[in-house]
């Protein structure tokens, strides 16, 4: 933390972090832990609720603006452009008194050295409260505005569900609940659900992951009985769970983790099946890859961790086969954007095309390392099918040792029979997407 961060007030660090995102294309998460030590204690959960609000509705609340306005402001005042964003998300969204937020929202205007502009942020916000209706009629006349997403993305999202895109889209706006993996190795579900229960935090049973419980409120993990001293439980969303019962593991396998980091599914395959021979556990980043190893040791667990790109096998295979492999694959993450909603701002249509070629290449690649009679379980945490059912029909349609295998699961929608799609469930599971495919023998 910096002279400069200390000296900021709450508000005006939410317009420092808007900054970041929406015109530098900075990490929300990266961000607010940078500001998290600038803002008192009392105001932390305000800024960030402000931050990850004002980001995830931001296209609506940039189009209200605009209709409030008389004409764009300049470039070198786009600190006023996100002060005013923050104070229509606080007077739409949030629940607090109005004089307040246009009178604390005006006081930044002097903090900006911007004392000129304490007039028109005082009209812009007390005529959005006037105008409250009209604009939200307005804004609800496209899907963009609606919900708050870019056009290329709602075009996307409306080609691959098109008789459902008002539901995808509402789903990714929602808040995602905070769900724990149990250790079975440890305790049953319902055990380390009892202990919950008598530490006062209530939880219920996920419906598809078997060892699933989803907190009724997010909680500091600190207070998760047993998380850092006894490794009892991980905080893994249920979809992700999947991945390792979905893999099919037996004793004796020798298992690959191909884009591992920070390791929350080379956690639940050890769990799921101790007796492995071996688990290899390989990531690009060597930061993220640190984050595995902290996650393995809190767990009590072991895996040959790997600093590689998965894609270049001379840089880490030793030519032995594997006979399950996890391509958790680099992907848009469009799956999980009620958690991170800077997403719809930092990726970008083209995004799409370059990691459809990088999943289908590290597809190709492993599928040397994997013995016959062996499975690949390719996963990602995307909605969109150009990263998903393409990759699959292209991969089974070039690759003739290559067979599909049916996965099945409750609720799972509009992928191919064999491939699993699942879109964000309010109070449940992220949007992922899995497939299963074997290396024929004969
Ligand atoms: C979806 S995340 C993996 C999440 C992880 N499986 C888990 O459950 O905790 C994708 C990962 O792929 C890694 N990655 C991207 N390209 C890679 C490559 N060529 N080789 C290895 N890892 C790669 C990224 O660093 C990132 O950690």
């Amino acid at each position: 933390m910096n002279q400069q961060h200390t000296a900021k007030s709450s508000r005006a660090v939410a317009v420092e972090i808007l900054l970041g995102t929406m015109d530098e294309g900075k990490s929300l998460t990266v961000l607010m832990d940078q500001w998290l030590e600038a803002i008192p204690d009392n105001e932390k959960a305000f800024v960030s609720a402000l931050c990850y609000g004002a980001v995830r509705w931001y296209t609506r609340l940039n189009g209200c603006l605009g209709q409030l306005l008389s004409k764009p402001l300049k470039p070198k005042d786009r600190d006023l452009h996100m002060l005013l964003v923050c104070g229509l998300y606080q007077l739409g969204y949030m629940q607090k008194p109005t004089h307040a937020v246009i009178n604390e929202t005006v006081n930044i205007c002097r903090e900006l050295n911007k004392d000129w502009a304490t007039k028109l942020v005082n009209g812009v916000l007390r005529n959005y409260l006037r105008r409250k209706q009209e604009l939200s009629d307005w804004a609800d006349q496209r899907l963009t505005t609606k919900y708050g997403f870019p056009g290329w993305l709602v075009k996307s999202l409306t080609q691959a569900y098109p008789d459902s895109v008002d539901k995808v889209l509402d789903s990714l706006n929602q808040q995602a609940p905070m769900t724990l993996r149990v250790n079975q190795m440890q305790q049953s579900r319902e055990e380390y659900a009892q202990q919950l229960s008598e530490g006062g935090i209530a939880s219920t049973p996920t419906q598809l992951a078997p060892q699933g419980l989803t907190l009724a409120t997010p909680c500091d993990v600190h207070q998760l009985p047993g998380f850092f001293d006894s490794g009892l439980c991980s905080v893994q969303d249920e979809a992700a769970q999947l991945a390792a019962i979905l893999l099919d593991l037996k004793p004796g396998q020798r298992v690959l983790d191909a884009c591992s980091a920070p390791g929350g599914k080379t956690a639940a395959i050890l769990e799921q099946c101790p007796e492995l021979a071996s688990v290899t556990a390989v990531d690009l980043e060597a930061d993220r890859q640190q984050r595995t190893r902290e996650t393995l040791s809190r767990l009590h667990l072991e895996a040959k961790v790997v600093v590689a790109d998965t894609g270049d096998l001379s840089a880490w295979w030793d030519n032995q086969p594997f006979d399950r492999i996890l391509l958790d694959a680099p992907c848009s993450a469009t799956g999980v954007i009620r958690r991170h909603p800077d997403i719809k701002h930092l990726r970008r249509q083209s995004d799409i095309a370059q990691l459809s070629t990088i999943q289908f290449r590290l597809l190709s690649t492993l599928w040397k390392t994997l013995a016959p009679g062996g499975r690949i379980l390719y996963a990602t945490c995307s909605i969109l099918p150009q990263e998903n059912t393409h990759i699959i029909e292209r991969f089974i349609r070039e690759t003739p040792d290559a067979r599909s295998l049916p996965l099945v699961l409750d609720g799972s929608h509009d992928a191919p029979a064999g491939q699993i799609q699942l879109l964000p469930e309010p109070r449940g599971h992220d949007g992922f997407f899995y497939a299963l495919l074997e290396k024929t023998t004969g």
